[in-house]
């Protein structure tokens, strides 16, 4: 590269004392006026952070102070390794848009920034340099350009061009390199300042964006349904609102709680303890569930999720919580209603095929027993078959009811009423047994629309169940009957209308909790065979439950049981009770023609005889079909149907009968054991047929005959 390397100065000892003098002064004069400069500059550069504007300010006082029109400063780039134009003046925009970003080994100012070596002289002319080339047309002839430096390393280099050869002496030259050294410190302040400046600038976005997820999670926890709290030592450090909701106690209170294993039922408490131990210890603990006392006593299923975090630098237990109860009684629900239509279809079945069998065996015995010479021991044998079968037969009765699955015949009730008329059924035996009757029952009750038999049978069974516990505890007791309305509780589990609670509490020895799920099962029972058929909770329950309401028991043991019946309050009656039979006059004047069609010979001939008995003619069919052809051939004035019969049924029949003639239809009686199936009843309401029910006495059927022919007449 052709560049003219700086001149020396001239020899001094050639000139005159006067002259050296002159000379000495005004280089010491110009030495003070660069120091003076170099200070300037570094104190301007050193005034700012910021780069262009340092950059800017240094280009300006050099060209100034050194009398250049033009200059510039480019940095090197690490990245791309190549010159990045900061700050320039006096270059035309072709010439700048040149050394924009230069190549060191591209251009002959590059050549600076690769050896960390000032160039001064002159700019080369036609060398295929293409800065050269530009800086020369634009009429610049001379170039100085230096290194800028800080701690040994080249930062980047400054250049300065004119458009006329200069005399660069050492003490320029020095003073230059001076500049670069003092740039290059101001640069490299900067950068670090530009680096701590980054720094600081990811730091406070880190920051704010660990408050931003803080705020976030501590308002999602604090927001939470599920309880969130945390444990150390065996205290609460923290608690949300969730846990203050589900626990009933206020957040200071649960922080001021000593132990906090005490919410705990006291079965819950050591698998708990361990579970915080095992997971203190780094060990697994997956969800499980406990169950809790609320402050106001009652109890919530909860399912607990803990995990180990650190609190204040020491291990602690963070707890998730969830008030499972609701969820829990509805999986009970639906796991027992799905056990119970099972069973009930089960039972339904037994039920039907035990009414024929029972129906005969207590017609039979009753008509047995009118014969007139029996001897005494016969006599009583016969009575013993007929209170066993009766006693079966209440229980097929039972079944029947706890079996049913549509809603009880209903009618308007007051229910203060109904439980004073239980009482009186059971007044003697109360008494006789010592047992003492509360009765608190509240006189504004409304009515409501139900079944009284059904609701009479469910009181009764309570009254009876708690009888018989407390005599067996304690030979005595206090019955405790207590109706009153029940205001509606919004937000909570319960009905948001009002409803009819019933109360039947006892002192008894109350019921073990290992036996409070199992009461309301059908056959559970604890009392010894004969005594106990463990059907009276399971039929109160279907009872209740059909009547849209609700029943259940708090027990604790030794301390009696309490049962809880919740009734909605229903206004309109939906159907009118039953058509009552009323006693007959007397048996008809003249025998009649009765028809008596069961394809069941046992029941045939049972009404065969009772017919009879009363006078008439019978005779019978075991078939629909075998039905119809006698009543082709002759006029009856009775017929017994029985409604389950296989090939025609006695709908079927029915049907056919009143097409054929109507008059005749309403002379059938029909015979079901099925009356609480809701097609069954569905036909015999709108038919308004006579009907008799399975298992019957013989008394039922001579008042159904009388009342009939009464009617007919
Ligand atoms: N008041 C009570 N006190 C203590 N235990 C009771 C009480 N009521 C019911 N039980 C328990 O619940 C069980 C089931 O009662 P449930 O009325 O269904 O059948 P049961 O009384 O045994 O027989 P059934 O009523 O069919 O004659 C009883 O055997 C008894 O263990
Ligand atoms: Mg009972």
């Amino acid at each position: 590269m052709n560049v003219t390397k700086f001149s020396m100065p001239q020899n001094l000892n050639e000139l005159s004392t006067h002259e050296r003098i002159l000379r000495r002064t005004s280089e010491i004069i110009e030495r003070n006026r660069q120091l003076t400069a170099l200070n300037m500059i570094a104190s301007s550069v050193s005034q700012s952070l910021n780069f262009n504007e340092i950059l800017t300010t240094a280009i300006e006082h050099v060209l100034h102070l050194m009398e250049f029109e033009a200059g510039w400063i480019a940095l090197l780039d690490r990245d791309c390794q190549c010159l990045l134009l900061n700050a320039s003046q006096g270059l035309s925009e072709h010439a700048t848009r040149l050394i924009e970003r230069l190549n060191p080994d591209e251009a002959f100012i590059g050549t600076v920034a690769r050896t960390g070596q000032p160039l001064i002289g002159e700019i080369p002319i036609s060398s295929g340099d293409r800065v050269a080339e530009q800086f020369r047309r634009e009429g610049f002839s001379f170039c100085v350009v230096i290194p800028l430096k800080a701690k040994g390393k080249t930062l980047g280099i400054m250049g300065l061009c004119c458009r006329r050869l200069r005399l660069v002496d050492r003490n320029s030259s020095d003073f230059l390199s001076s500049v670069g050294d003092v740039i290059g410190v101001a640069i490299e302040n900067a950068t670090l300042y530009r680096n701590i400046a980054q720094l600081a600038e990811q730091l406070k976005q880190q920051s704010d964006q660990l408050r931003a997820s803080e705020h976030k999670y501590r308002s999602l926890i604090e927001n939470a349904k599920d309880a969130v709290i945390l444990i150390q030592d065996g205290r609460i450090q923290y608690a949300n609102q969730s846990a203050a909701d589900i626990s009933g106690y206020t957040l200071d209170e649960l922080y001021r709680l000593d132990d906090v294993l005490a919410l705990l039922r006291e079965q819950d408490r050591e698998p708990m303890r361990q579970q915080c131990e095992r997971l203190l210890q780094g060990g697994d603990a997956p969800t499980f569930d406990i169950v809790a006392r609320r402050k106001d006593g009652q109890e919530v299923s909860l399912e607990v999720r803990g995990s180990l975090i650190e609190y204040n630098g020491q291990p602690a237990v963070q707890y998730i919580i969830r008030d499972v109860t609701e969820q829990k009684i509805l999986r009970e629900q639906v796991v027992r209603s799905e056990k119970m239509a099972a069973l009930g279809q089960l039972i339904s079945g037994v039920a039907h095929e035990l009414n024929n069998p029972l129906t005969v065996m207590i017609g039979y015995s009753e008509l047995l027993s009118m014969e007139k010479n029996l001897t005494g021991s016969v006599r009583q044998g016969l009575e013993v078959i007929q209170e066993a079968a009766r006693r079966a037969g209440k229980i097929v009765q039972n079944l029947l009811t706890f079996a049913r699955q549509h809603k009880a015949a209903h009618v308007s009730v007051n229910i203060n009423e109904l439980i004073e008329r239980t009482v009186a059924l059971r007044e003697y035996e109360l008494n006789v047994n010592d047992i003492e009757v509360v009765k608190e029952l509240a006189p504004d009750l409304p009515q409501t629309v139900a079944d009284p038999h059904q609701l009479q049978q469910v009181f009764l069974n309570l009254i009876m169940n708690a009888e018989q516990a407390m005599l067996e505890a304690h030979g005595r007791g206090r019955l405790m009957l207590r109706t009153r309305l029940k205001p509606p509780s919004p937000g909570t589990r319960s009905s948001s209308n009002p409803l009819i609670e019933i109360t039947v509490a006892d002192d008894g020895p109350g019921i073990p909790p290992e036996n409070l799920h199992r009461i309301f099962e059908p056959f559970f029972t604890t009392k010894p065979v004969g005594k106990g058929t463990g059907l009276g909770l399971s039929v109160s329950h279907t009872i209740i439950q059909s009547h849209g309401g609700h029943i259940y028991v708090q027990s604790e043991p030794r301390r009696g049981a309490t049962f809880i019946i919740e009734l909605p309050i229903v206004q309109e009656s939906v159907e009118q009770g039953e058509p009552k039979i009323e006693l007959p006059p007397k048996r008809a004047a003249s025998p009649k023609d009765v028809l008596i069609i069961d394809d069941e010979p046992g029941i045939l001939n049972l009404l065969r005889q009772i017919v009879q008995d009363e006078g008439h003619h019978p005779e019978t069919a075991t078939s629909g079909a075998h039905a119809l052809e006698k009543l082709r051939k002759k006029e009856y004035d009775l017929i017994f149907c029985d409604i389950k019969m296989p090939h025609m049924d006695g709908q079927e029949l029915y049907r056919e009968i009143k097409a054929r003639n109507g008059a005749l239809a309403r002379k059938i009686i029909f015979v079901t054991g099925d009356v609480v199936s809701p097609q069954t009843r569905e036909f015999l309401k709108q038919s308004n047929s006579r009907f008799l029910e399975k298992p019957f006495i013989n008394e039922e059927v001579i008042r159904i005959i009388r009342n009939a022919l009464a009617d007919d007449s």
